[in-house]
C-alpha cells in the first residue's frame, strides 16, 4: 500500500460516525496517580491487568474505533498470550501510540510549558509500527493566566506539534496533534475561548508551514470551558456554543475529525457537553471524543484491582464509551446516566 493509501485507510478506520476513542495512554507517573486512588500499586503487572481488561471489554469495538496506548502496552500481552494491541485490532479498535515524552518549563517563559519527544522519533515510529500502531499522538500543554500562555509558549508548541505531524506521516502513521489548553486556575470561558483560538491558529500555520496533510491527521483540541476555578458554572449550550465558534474561526475543513480530551471534566459533563456541540448543527468535520478520564474513571473505581469485579467494570465502561457515542451523533438522553 503507498503511504498516502495507509494514512488514508488508517482515517477511515478511525473517523467512523457514532464512534470515538479510548485514551489508555497514561505515563509511568499519571498511571500511579490514577491507581491511588483505588489503593493499588502501580506495577507493571497491574497495569497490565488493568489494561487487558479495558482492550478486552466485550462489544467496545461497536462505540470505540481507535485505542491510544503507552509504549509499555505496545510490548504487554493478555493473560492467553495474545500482545495487547492484536487484542484491539481484533476488536475491531485501531491502536496507537503516544510519542510525546513528556512537558519540561520552557525556558525563557515562566509558567509555560513545553513538551518534548522530537529527537529519535523516525526510528521510534518504526518500532512501533512493528508492533501494531497506526497512528501516534503528542500533547502540548498551555497553563492559563492574564499573562500565560505566552507568545513564545504558542508558537514554539505549534512547531514542535506540526514537526511531529510532518515525522508521523512520511512514516505512514496517522498523527493526532493534541493541543490541551488546560483547564486548571480561575480563568473566564472568555479568557479559554481567546487562548484556544490563538493556540489553534497558530497550530494549524506551524501544519501548513511542514506540509502536514490536514486529510491525514486528525485534531485532539481541548473543549472552550472556564477554569476549575472560576466562580460562574457555564451551561453545556455556552460551552458549545464557544467551542464550534473557535473550531469554526481555526480549524480547515480538510481536518479528518475532531477529537476532544476530557480534561478532568467529569464523565457526565463531558458526555453532556459533546452532546450540546452535535446538536448546534452539522460541521464541516465530525465531532467525537478521545478520552481518557472521562471514559476511565467509572470502571477504575469499579474494578479496585479485584479480579471478581472485571466484569462489572467493563460494563462500566462500555456504559461510558455507549452514552459517548450517542454524544458523537448529538442524540444522549441524560435519563441514561440513572439506569
Ligand atoms: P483526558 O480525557 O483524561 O484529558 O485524557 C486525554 C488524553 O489523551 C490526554 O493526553
Amino acid at each position: 500500500m503507498s503511504a498516502q493509501n495507509e494514512l488514508q485507510a488508517t482515517v477511515d478506520a478511525l473517523a467512523q460516525a457514532g464512534k470515538g476513542l479510548l485514551a489508555a495512554d497514561e505515563s509511568g507517573p499519571t498511571i500511579a496517580k490514577r491507581f491511588k486512588t483505588i489503593g493499588v500499586e502501580s506495577t507493571e503487572e497491574n497495569r497490565r491487568a488493568w489494561r487487558t481488561l479495558l482492550l478486552s471489554t466485550p462489544g467496545l469495538g461497536e462505540f470505540i474505533s481507535g485505542v491510544i496506548l503507552y509504549e509499555e502496552t505496545l510490548g504487554q500481552q493478555a493473560d492467553d498470550g495474545e500482545p495487547l494491541p492484536q487484542l484491539a485490532a481484533h476488536q475491531g479498535i485501531v491502536p496507537g501510540i503516544k510519542v510525546d515524552t513528556g512537558k519540561i518549563p520552557l525556558a525563557h517563559a515562566s509558567g509555560d510549558e513545553i513538551t518534548q519527544g522530537l529527537d529519535g522519533l523516525a526510528k521510534r515510529l518504526e518500532g512501533y509500527k512493528a508492533q501494531g500502531a497506526r497512528f501516534a499522538k503528542w500533547r502540548a500543554v498551555y497553563n492559563v493566566s492574564d499573562t500565560l500562555p505566552s507568545r513564545l509558549a504558542i508558537e514554539a508548541n505549534a512547531e514542535s506539534l506540526a514537526r511531529y505531524a510532518a515525522i508521523c506521516q512520511e512514516a505512514g502513521v496517522v498523527p493526532i496533534v493534541e493541543p490541551e489548553v488546560l483547564m486548571d486556575g480561575d480563568h473566564s470561558l472568555t479568557r479559554c475561548a481567546v487562548v484556544t483560538e490563538a493556540v489553534l491558529h497558530e497550530v494549524f500555520h506551524a501544519l501548513n508551514r511542514h506540509a502536514v496533510v490536514l486529510e491525514h491527521m486528525l485534531l485532539k483540541p481541548s473543549m472552550v470551558i472556564a477554569g476549575k476555578g472560576h466562580a460562574l458554572h457555564a451551561s453545556v449550550e455556552q460551552v458549545a456554543a464557544h467551542t464550534v465558534a473557535v473550531l469554526g474561526r481555526t480549524v480547515p475543513p480538510a481536518v479528518a475529525g475532531i477529537f476532544f480530551l476530557s480534561g478532568g471534566q467529569t464523565p457526565e459533563e463531558a458526555t453532556a457537553n459533546l452532546d450540546a456541540i452535535n446538536r448546534t448543527g452539522r460541521r464541516p468535520w465530525p465531532l467525537s471524543f478521545s478520552y481518557g478520564r472521562a471514559l476511565q474513571e467509572s470502571p477504575l473505581d469499579t474494578w479496585c484491582g479485584q479480579p471478581q469485579n472485571v466484569r462489572e467494570a467493563q460494563l462500566a465502561l462500555l456504559k461510558r464509551a455507549r452514552l459517548n457515542a450517542a454524544a458523537s451523533l448529538g442524540c444522549y438522553d441524560a435519563n441514561e446516566e440513572i439506569v
